[in-house]
């Protein structure tokens, strides 16, 4: 299921479900919503047209005074605006007249079974009140346990491979209308892949630099950069083998049903090594629908009672311990079940494996300073769990591969605005807090306030030790040297307490204040979104206190103004 501002639709002629912009033309009797939250407590994109038709002022308060609806959600409690969007949708709805079947349901990355511990009570009472209301008809009979659905897709495999490659075709791609986007990404040269951790430091960190020269991409600082990973070559050989493919084989995709559109990041036709490297996510941890539908396919008693475990509710410890805490991947879970993964049909492959989504990167350099060029800076993840086989982050890992030193390198991308923008202003004062990698979209920022001669620039950054992990040391001590940059820097385990930006913000509290409330300086943050964003908060709030004087609400309240005025902003991933 597509996740992200879905939308299912119980009217007379029947339920359809999609993924697609959602206008009332006429009353539904009953919507069920299903949203994330993005950003900071933010719509996803592609709810935005729909956020912001639903907020209109003039709707009246009677719109969907005929309309049944629920809203399930899915967000991380380790965000502060946990779940946002669909509490203020929940919350709209029924100032616009809906009845609420159920509460929100708050499903939460953050919870050992995932969304799943909210989501699975919340959809048995749901169909409750739903199977009350819109009774099954008696001619139809409900599809029991254990039956798949029919697949989206077919696979039409073609004898032969096709005279003319449609895969380097598709991704060439003919004369694009726009700039680059996720249709259309731009096959951007990797110019330079630099380790800029020191060799012994057990964190690789990359400073990737890519030619953007005739790609029609334009950023400014703040902005995030889309990167589409591909699996290693081996997991793919491993796929075919376990499935019994044949990776040179080719196919065309038709849709069982009219209208579905296929996805259009695959050629026509399509090998099934494109198909299994680019596409489907092999690499990522399956989740309790995988085990749903792979328990319908298996031939295999064992193995079918055991995937059966994995699927019920009562089986959610065992998957949690099986699959989620050791971080076990598709492919990896596929090798577990043999028999079951080798009778898989062709067809239900894109049913079972999601695609591989992009990943986002603060662009780290500006235009203004380096002419075509986007630059980032990348942690590759790399960690252990009981598995003797390292987990390897699919799309840190990918890049860091990657060596233009070899021979050309291409790297499908496109740019989208971030969560953060920076005063156009000469002399308004900014304060940037990004420990780790979380300085890269700091970088953009100076080089680009720099290059326009603005003033004010203050930056707080964090690493473990001087000499290991302090990215773009000498460049930010020319700034300082030439005045253009103050930097205040966090050495968190060059002595036995650690020190973190928190603690400089707190030391230098009399400036920040300074800064903040009498030159109207505006704050950011970025970086990792564990702890850090709440501390860095808290030591803000107790500056409030001890320089301005504040008491405890009011200087939440201050905080709270800032954010509303966007002069507090933040961008922190998971
Ligand atoms: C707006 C935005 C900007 C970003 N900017 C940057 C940036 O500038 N630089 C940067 O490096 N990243 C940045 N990221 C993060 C980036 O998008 C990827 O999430 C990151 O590179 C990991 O992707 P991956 O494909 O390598 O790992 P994946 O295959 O996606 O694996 C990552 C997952 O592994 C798990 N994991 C990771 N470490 C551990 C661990 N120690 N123990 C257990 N589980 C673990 C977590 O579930 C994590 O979500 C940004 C993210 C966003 C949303
Ligand atoms: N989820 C995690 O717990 C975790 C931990 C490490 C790395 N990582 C991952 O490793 C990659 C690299 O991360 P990174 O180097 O960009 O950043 P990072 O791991 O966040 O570390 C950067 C600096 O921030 C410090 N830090 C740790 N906790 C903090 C807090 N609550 N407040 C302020 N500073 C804090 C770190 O110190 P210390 O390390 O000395 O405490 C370090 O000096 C990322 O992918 C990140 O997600 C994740
Ligand atoms: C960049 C980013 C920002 C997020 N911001 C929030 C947030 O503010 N509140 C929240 O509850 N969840 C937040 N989340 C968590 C997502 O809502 C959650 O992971 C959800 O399951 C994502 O659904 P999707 O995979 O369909 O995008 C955020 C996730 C990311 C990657």
């Amino acid at each position: 299921m597509c996740r992200r501002g879905w939308v299912a639709r119980l009217g007379a002629g029947g339920l359809t479900a999609g993924c697609r912009p959602w206008t009332p033309t006429r009353c539904e009797p009953l919507v069920i919503f299903v949203c994330a939250t993005a950003g900071q407590g933010d719509p996803p994109d592609n709810m935005k047209n729909f956020w912001r038709f639903i907020f209109r002022k003039n709707l009246p308060p009677t719109s969907l005074c005929q309309m049944d609806f629920a809203v399930l959600g899915l967000g991380d409690s380790s965000y502060a605006k946990f779940n946002f969007v669909a509490k203020k949708l929940h919350r709209r709805l029924l100032q616009l007249g809906g009845s609420a079947l159920l509460p929100a349901c708050l499903g939460d990355d953050q919870h050992e079974l995932g969304p799943d511990a909210a989501i699975d009570p919340w959809l048995h009472d749901l169909w409750e009140k739903v199977l009350g209301l819109y009774p099954v008809p008696p001619d139809l009979g409900v599809i029991p346990p254990g039956v798949p659905l029919p697949s989206k897709f077919t696979l039409r495999f073609l004898p032969e491979a096709p005279k003319m490659c449609s895969e380097e075709q598709h991704v060439a791609g003919a004369d694009p209308p726009g700039p680059p986007s996720e249709q259309q990404p731009f096959l951007a040269p990797m110019v330079t892949n630099q380790r800029v951790t020191s060799p012994s430091h057990f964190q690789d960190v990359r400073l990737i630099e890519f030619d953007i020269t005739g790609s029609g991409l334009s950023f400014a600082a703040g902005d995030v950069v889309l990167i589409r990973p591909q699996n290693q070559a081996s997991h793919v050989q491993q796929f075919c083998r376990v499935l019994g493919l044949d990776p040179d084989q080719f196919f065309t995709l038709l849709p069982r049903e009219p209208g579905v559109p296929c996805p259009t990041q695959l050629p026509q036709p399509c090998s099934v090594r494109h198909l299994v490297s680019h596409y489907l996510d092999v690499a990522s941890v399956p989740r309790r629908s995988f085990f749903e539908l792979l328990a319908c396919l298996s031939p295999h008693e064992l193995e079918r009672e055991k995937l059966l475990q994995f699927s019920a509710p009562q089986g959610q410890e065992e998957l949690y311990s099986y699959c989620n805490r050791p971080r076990r991947t598709v492919l990896e879970v596929l090798c577990d079940f043999p028999h079951t993964a080798g009778a898989v049909p062709a067809d239900y492959l894109l049913d079972l494996i999601p695609p591989i989504r992009p990943r986002a990167f603060s662009i780290a350099s500006s235009l203004l300073a380096h002419p075509s060029r986007l630059q980032i800076l990348v942690a590759v993840v790399h960690y252990r769990t009981r598995l003797k086989e390292p987990r390897r982050g699919l799309c840190s890992s990918w890049l860091a591969s990657l060596d233009p030193g070899r021979g050309p390198v291409q790297v499908p991308l496109w740019v989208r605005p971030g969560s953060l923008t920076f005063p156009e202003t000469p002399d308004t004062p900014v304060i940037m807090v990004g420990p780790g990698t979380g300085v890269a979209p700091f970088r953009a920022a100076v080089q680009e306030r720099v290059a326009r001669g603005q003033t004010g620039n203050f930056l707080f950054f964090g690493c473990r030790w001087r000499d290991q992990d302090f990215y773009w040391e000498s460049e930010w001590l020319e700034l300082e040297r030439k005045g253009r940059l103050t930097l205040f820097t966090a050495f968190s385990r060059e002595q036995e307490r650690k020190v973190y930006v928190q603690h400089r913000l707190r030391e230098l509290g009399p400036l920040v204040w300074d800064l903040l409330d009498r030159r109207g300086a505006y704050f950011y943050l970025a970086g990792n979104a564990k702890g850090m964003p709440a501390d860095v908060s808290e030591a803000l709030t107790s500056v409030f206190r001890e320089e301005g004087g504040l008491s405890g609400p009011d200087a939440a309240n201050y905080l709270a103004r800032l954010q509303r005025t966007m002069r507090f902003q933040s961008e922190t991933w998971a």
